[in-house]
């Protein structure tokens, strides 16, 4: 199949969309490929949403059909396959950020991208890494290529996710036009174009995953039992012996059934455990991060430092905060107050409230079940692979190891302040202070290599906020505003 990457301006329906009393009228034009040769058609388009104002000629505020900025957000969750988002309602039924966009002026795009589990017709997998960033990109190209013909102004893109989606979001951000992802983008045809953008909003980003398991233990080694939810078939397997085609997003009748699951870890995971969070400490200190006002921000061999000084800042931020809006902390004996604002609290109380989730390796496991990462890292052929030396080394299930490469341009991290790039101006980081799916030394390490390198990073760790996004769209927009000018 062979697409034409040219914007037919002509090719549009006018829409409607209401939510809390306010009704939109925009200009849709929809499932559009962004791709000259699509591998997968359905997962490789976009759709763009502009408000209808703009073509009889009027504006929004300082807005109009070429100066409104460009709010794209991804829903990728996961790491699966995603889908276009109409403004309107998110899947939890909430308005959604499209439509939020929409209402202020913003031009909005939606695409979709390929994830893991999608496979051709001769069963390969085509959504394996990175080729959900390679559709993100392709997307920004298709709209720099058609830059005179789209609303909006391509040189304003502002991108948003959520988890994995954050991931994206960060990824975006981090290495536009690095010339690393050429070759993928070649081979689906995408246009030729600068992939780099304005700036990134990213929501509890799960990346930096060939170090995640290492950051995961930092925080939690020493806490052995976990609790979690898990699908039914995972859990009682002989319930579904009969079933086939199993899997964590769909079992024969619709999504899986989710239980709450509590266990303790054998010895053998509690051992990987502590040699995960000792291989933290020389990772992080490797990476030579410094705090604004230029000291070094390193860990000492039991964990404690400056570093976790740096996460521990956010933290009494977020409390402090929290206790602003009249949030009720008083149950966190942990947590010391004066004259109505949060001095200082216990980390590992802290790390206890919030409790582990996932088993160690949390990402890269070593045991038969496969993670979303795992699968995100597999090839056409297998299924599963593994990313980090460490798991390879204590593998358990016999997958083979990840291509460097790919593992490469799936961190932001190693993007950031390289000579070819051209990282994103503006970042916002959120990571909610009861997040558990990963560490918040992940979200902590990218703002601050970040900040390192010149980009302004507004970063928040929201009290009590567990693994989630797009819960602050009017601060989100807020700052949007702001870094408009
Ligand atoms: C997501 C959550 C995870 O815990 C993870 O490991 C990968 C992705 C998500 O919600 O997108």
């Amino acid at each position: 199949m062979k697409c034409d990457l040219r914007f037919d301006p002509e090719r549009y329906s006018v829409e409607q969309a209401e939510r809390d009393g306010t009704k939109l009228t925009y200009r849709a034009f929809e499932n559009i490929p962004y791709a000259g040769r699509p591998v997968s058609p359905a997962f490789q388009s976009l759709s763009i949403y502009a408000p209808e104002e703009y073509y009889t000629g009027k504006n929004h505020g300082r807005y109009s059909l070429h100066t409104a900025p460009i709010f794209m957000p991804n829903t990728v969750g996961g790491y699966m396959p995603s889908n276009i988002e109409r403004p309107g309602v998110n899947f939890k039924g909430e308005t959604n950020a499209a439509f939020a966009a929409l209402k202020r002026g913003y031009v909005v795009v939606s695409p979709s991208t390929r994830g893991r589990g999608l496979k051709n017709d001769d069963g390969l997998n085509i959504g394996v890494a990175p080729a959900g960033i390679v559709d993100l990109k392709a997307a920004v190209c298709y709209l720099r290529h058609n830059r005179e013909l789209i609303p909006g102004d391509t040189e304003h893109i502002i991108t948003n996710g959520t988890s994995a989606g954050g991931a994206m979001s960060a990824l975006l951000g981090a290495t536009g036009n690095s010339s690393d992802y050429e070759p993928y983008l070649r081979e689906i045809g995408a246009a030729c174009d600068r992939d780099d953008v304005f700036a990134s909003s990213c929501y509890c980003p799960i990346t930096n995953l060939d170090h995640a398991d290492m950051a995961y233990e930092w925080e939690f080694s020493g806490r052995n039992e976990y609790h979690c939810v898990k699908p039914e078939f995972e859990v009682y397997p002989e319930k579904y012996k009969n079933r086939k085609d199993l899997s964590l997003d769909f079992v024969e009748d619709g999504p899986p059934k989710l239980i709450q699951v509590d266990g303790r870890m054998s010895d053998f995971q509690i051992e990987l455990s502590g040699k995960e969070k000792a291989l933290f400490i020389p990772y992080l200190n490797s990476l030579d991060l410094e705090d604004r006002a230029g000291r070094a921000l390193k860990l000492n061999a039991d964990g404690t430092g400056s570093f976790r000084d740096f996460v521990g800042h956010y933290l009494l931020k977020s409390m402090d905060r929290a206790l602003e809006d009249g949030t009720d902390l008083s149950k966190y004996s942990w947590i010391r107050r004066k004259d109505g604002r949060a001095v200082d609290f216990d980390f590992d109380s802290y790390i206890d409230y919030r409790s582990r989730m996932k088993i160690t390796p949390a990402f890269d496991n070593v045991l038969e079940s496969p993670t979303a990462e795992n699968e995100v890292f597999g090839t056409g052929k297998d299924n599963f692979c593994h990313f980090t030396q460490f798991s390879y080394e204590n593998s358990r299930n016999g997958w083979t190891m990840a291509d460097p490469d790919v593992i490469h341009i799936m961190n932001p991290m190693n993007y950031i302040g390289a000579a070819d790039v051209n990282t994103a101006k503006y970042f916002r980081i959120r990571h909610g202070a009861a997040d558990r799916d990963t560490s918040l030394a992940v979200s902590a390490m990218l703002t601050v290599r970040l900040r390192n390198c010149g980009t302004e990073v507004d970063y928040h760790l929201p009290w009590g906020l567990p693994h989630s996004g797009d819960y602050d769209l009017d601060e989100l927009f807020a700052w949007t505003e702001r870094i408009l000018g």
